[in-house]
């Protein structure tokens, strides 16, 4: 089975293509010819996610596909960086940045908690289905490790004691939002298989 992924994110890819089973093929944007930024234009996952698959779908000749959109939720800063997660610091969309901005904000700030959120739009049969998967966790008082992206140097998640970025992929995989969301694709899309 063959299933477009609206993204762009490299990174994203990989955690997502390394969590299928074989017989689920992703189709990145760039097999599909679509090289262009994606708007994320609402104060949502969900709008967001929902946005983007309409987006692209709209623009190939593909009728099934998913998009996902995640943020770094913080309590501590009224749930900031959130929905705004990848452009925090500015439209650079810096990861160095965006880590700097929260590590300062939170300078002062002995509440520590944070969660990732991933939410998944599908649509299958011109109907859509969304997955949700929350990873929570604390927030470090400085950066540590260089693997995975955006916020995972200063991210330790539950039930750990080193960041996500000195995890490797698949240390991360075992724990992340993002698998837990495409855990529950990846079963809607075997049931979808057997019953279709
Ligand atoms: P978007 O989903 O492409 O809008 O961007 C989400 C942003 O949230 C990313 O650019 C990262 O800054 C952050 N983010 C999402 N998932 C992760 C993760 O697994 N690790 C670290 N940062 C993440």
């Amino acid at each position: 089975m063959e299933v477009l992924f609206a993204t762009n994110n490299r990174h994203k890819v990989e955690e997502i293509q390394s969590l299928l089973t074989t017989d689920i093929r992703l189709i990145t944007l760039k097999e599909a010819g679509i090289l262009e930024d994606i708007p994320e234009p609402f104060e949502t996952l969900e709008d967001n996610a929902r946005a983007k698959i309409r987006y692209i779908l709209d623009r190939c000749s593909v009728s099934t596909g998913f998009s996902e959109d995640s943020g770094l939720f913080i309590p501590a800063l009224q749930g900031r960086p959130g929905v705004h997660s990848a452009h925090y610091a500015g439209p650079q969309r810096s990861d160095k940045d965006n880590i700097q901005k929260v590590l300062t904000e939170m300078k002062a700030t002995p509440d520590r908690d944070a969660f990732f959120q991933t939410t998944i739009c599908l649509i299958w049969d011109n109907k859509e289905y969304m997955f949700t998967g929350i990873c929570p966790g604390q927030i470090t008082s400085d950066p540590s490790g260089d693997q995975g992206f955006g916020y995972d140097p200063i991210f330790i998640p539950q039930g750990s004691n080193i960041t996500f970025a000195e995890m490797t992929l698949s240390e991360k995989n075992q724990v992340s939002h993002r698998k837990k969301a495409v855990l529950q694709l990846i079963d809607f899309l075997h049931q979808a298989k057997k019953s279709g």
